[in-house]
């Protein structure tokens, strides 16, 4: 009888021993039965190509890239699609049969299936969002918004040179708005975005006066940790639907582990359980 190969797979990044991917995918591969590991890489910036490079003859059949990683990714593999090229990303590397590597980005993906989850009747095409930031993750949600029909995307960064360049690469129905405004800029908001480290523990609160946000928008942050920043509680206490940043973790890994192991997996209770448990212990 053949032996069945091991499935593996991993998540580059430097540092890497704070990421969480390992604890998500790990959950499924329990969840699911399947001999595979998902382990976590710890790999120097000036080695990721190298690291990359030799994905196939190590044996993986992918790997996620984290932060600061993602960029250079896009430009050592084979082949990219359409979307990590747009965002100018890629999150996840699928190692095809002739042992080229397949470039992705699931970070907008798992942004819009974690509001579709939370706020199932929030709609894109509704109007207006605002993003607040113009790192890698306004790249992803930007282009994942635009696709999905918003009408307009106001981009707001303390770095205002940083959100105009954004808007010139990716292009579309984008405003930049200067710093200084962004509290006036919520006025026509179906949609708040924080993508910056603001909120997140040890980091200043995001300083943002919602006075002019309408009731109806929905307000979600990329931070996790905590689950409520001060700018969702600020919004949960004023009327707004808020949707917490944890789940745009959990859905962005789910492509990936469905490319490498051949089961789509789910986001349960049970997942965000185990997931915070890592975030606290
Ligand atoms: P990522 O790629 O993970 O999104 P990043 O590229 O470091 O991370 O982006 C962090 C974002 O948080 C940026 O929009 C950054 O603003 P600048 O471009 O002006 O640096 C924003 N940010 C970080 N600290 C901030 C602060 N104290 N006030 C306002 N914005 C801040």
């Amino acid at each position: 009888m053949a032996e069945q190969t091991k499935i593996r797979v991993g998540v580059m990044g430097w540092p890497i021993s704070h990421s969480l991917s390992p604890r998500v995918h790990g959950f499924w591969l329990n969840e699911h039965g399947i001999d595979g590991s998902y382990e976590a890489i710890a790999v120097k910036p000036e080695d990721v190509s190298q690291s990359l490079r030799r994905l196939s003859e190590d044996g993986f059949a992918g790997v996620n890239l984290t932060v600061p990683h993602k960029e250079v990714a896009l430009a050592c593999v084979d082949h990219v699609d359409a979307i990590a090229q747009r965002i100018g990303a890629v999150n996840t590397i699928v190692v095809q049969s002739d042992g080229t590597l397949q470039g992705t980005n699931t970070d907008g993906f798992g942004f819009l299936e974690n509001l579709k989850s939370g706020a199932p009747d929030y709609q894109p095409a509704q109007g207006p969002a605002v993003i607040i930031g113009a790192g890698g993750a306004a790249r992803a949600i930007v282009v994942a918004l635009i696709n999905a029909g918003a009408p307009e995307i106001k981009l707001v960064n303390r770095t205002r040179e940083r959100a105009q360049t954004l808007s010139d690469q990716i292009g579309g129905p984008i405003t930049v708005a200067a710093w200084d405004e962004r509290a006036t800029i919520l006025s026509e908001a179906t949609l708040l975005v924080n993508t910056t480290t603001l909120g997140m523990a040890n980091q200043p609160p995001l300083d943002l006066d919602l006075s002019a946000l309408p009731p109806s928008a929905l307000v979600t942050d990329i931070v996790y940790a905590p689950l409520e920043t001060e700018l969702l509680k600020t919004a949960r206490l004023r009327g707004n639907q808020t949707v917490d940043g944890l789940g745009m973790l959990l859905h962005q890994a789910r492509p990936g582990f469905e490319s490498w192991f051949g089961v789509r997996p789910e986001v349960s209770p049970a997942l965000r359980e185990h997931v915070l448990a890592g975030i606290i212990g």
